[in-house]
């Protein structure tokens, strides 16, 4: 007796009934590897003649992609599937920035190479020296990364067709073994030192250490406890799904723009309080606080709704549980403390208090509102030596791999179409010009 062929699936719709007209019309519902269902309304408006209205994207699905996943109920991050606490402790950064652009983990041979590659693309353009010297040398470091990293397109000419596979792979090489040496160099171009050229033999995260804080004047020594905390903030911020900064590429890349345009479009998404500037944000507000004392006066604010302030480093759009970037980096965070032998740091005497109070807040557990990454990178960040302008910096020296990776997948996308939202008009509307002399 032959077996009934399998039947295929019943195509899964949701039905949407327009109560004005009494209309009604079905939608496919599509299904992602795991995570919420998605209804895909690209035909909403050819069939209804109506937009959706989704401001800040809470709702919506911009893409479809294999890179990064998240529940944020949970508390889970994965980068290809892989946990971001299995990477952190068992991964290096190079290797994660490998499994982030090919979706698989290097065998030895593709981790040499990958090395190898990267390594060798570190030094930038020497006329790029020339670049950094018209910038005043109190800019913020954020701002000098905007201008040099979009000026990559201007010195690398050789991979900017996006039409060509291995062009597209050079210059995403290009960027994550720059970037580094770029915020190195805006580093000791703020505080009027040499620059340092990047040395082959280092690790990524020591070779960033040594560019940044060496003298030519005497030799660097390694501490490899920072150099292994430096490598973990760099594999924790490495990618995010569809946040602020990579949506702000993907867009960007969507009209065709060069690769080093869209991550500088990236790095100018990055710098916004709200996103990659919080760890800089945390440090200021914890200086502001100034003792522990006052603690519950800032917790008052935050609770305020006629006060804008909020606590920087809580809180998050899509980890409504701990995020689980944060208990990594707090681990981190004592060992790189420990190491250094700094017992009692006032501003992280006031950030452990304010986690407590925190975390045992009404307010705070109601809203689920939890420490984000950006809470201890901060601290971990000023016990190394680098300065709070230069945190969200390093977040974008470690995010342009998860960027290039996105921009990559978008780019590869057979039916990828220029970004084009729409909006709910509530201008005015049409009316007649007047002249100057009949203006009220
Ligand atoms: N302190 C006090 N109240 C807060 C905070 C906070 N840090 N974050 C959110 N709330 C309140 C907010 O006032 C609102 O209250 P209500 O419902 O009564 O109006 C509620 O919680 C929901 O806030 P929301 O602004 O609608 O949430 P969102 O998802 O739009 O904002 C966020 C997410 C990260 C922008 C926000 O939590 C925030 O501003 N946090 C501080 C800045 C920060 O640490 N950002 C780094 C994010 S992690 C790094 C990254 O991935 O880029």
């Amino acid at each position: 007796m032959s077996e009934a062929a399998p039947q295929p699936k019943a195509q899964q719709t949701v039905t949407l009934i327009d109560n004005a007209t009494g209309k009604k019309y079905d939608f496919p519902v599509m299904n992602g590897s795991v995570g919420p269902r998605v209804i895909d309304i690209r035909k909403l408006y050819a069939e209804t003649g109506m937009f959706t209205y989704d401001p800040g994207f809470t709702s919506t699905a911009a893409c479809e992609s294999a890179v990064t996943y998240i529940d944020g109920d949970k508390g889970i991050l994965l980068y290809r599937g892989y946990s971001i606490k299995e990477l952190a402790e068992k991964s290096d950064f190079l290797e994660v920035c490998f499994l982030l652009l090919h979706g698989e983990l290097p065998n030895g041979q593709q981790k040499s190479e990958f090395v190898n590659t990267i390594t060798r693309h570190t030094m930038v353009h020497e006329q790029m020296q020339f670049f950094f010297r018209g910038f005043r040398r109190d800019s913020h470091p954020m701002a000098v990364m905007v201008g040099t990293v979009g000026a990559l397109a201007a010195f690398y000419h050789d991979s900017l067709d996006i039409d060509d596979p291995k062009q597209r792979e050079i210059a995403g090489h290009r960027l994550i073994a720059k970037i580094p040496t770029i915020a190195a160099l805006t580093y000791k171009y703020s505080i009027g030192q040499p620059f340092i050229y990047p040395r082959n033999d280092l690790s990524f995260a020591e070779n960033f250490l040594y560019m940044t804080f060496s003298v030519p004047s005497e030799p660097y020594k390694i501490n490899p406890i920072l150099a292994r905390a430096m490598d973990r903030i760099f594999i924790l911020h490495a990618d995010h799904e569809q946040n602020a900064s990579t949506s702000t590429v993907r867009l960007a890349g969507s009209s065709r723009a060069n690769p080093f345009a869209c991550i500088a479009s990236g790095i100018a998404s990055l710098w916004g309080p709200a996103h990659g500037g919080a760890n800089e944000a945390v440090l200021a507000m914890l200086e502001e606080i100034g003792d522990k004392s006052r603690i519950p006066e800032f917790i008052k604010r935050a609770k305020d709704k006629n006060d804008t302030f909020r606590l920087m480093g809580f809180g998050h759009r899509v980890y409504k549980n701990y995020d689980p970037r944060a208990e990594i980096m707090r681990r981190t965070c004592h060992e790189v403390l420990a190491e250094l032998g700094i017992k009692n740091d006032p501003l992280l005497d006031i950030a452990m208090e304010l986690e407590k109070i925190a975390l045992q807040d009404e307010y705070f557990i109601e809203k689920k509102l939890y420490p984000n990454v950006d809470f201890y990178s901060g601290i971990i960040l000023k016990a190394i030596g680098f300065p709070t302008e230069m945190f969200t910096v390093l977040f974008a020296v470690a995010r342009t791999v998860g960027w290039v990776a996105q921009w990559k997948e978008m780019i590869e996308e057979p039916t990828q179409k220029i970004g084009r939202p729409r909006q709910l008009y509530t201008g005015a509307t049409e009316r007649a010009y007047v002249a100057l002399d009949k203006r009220k």
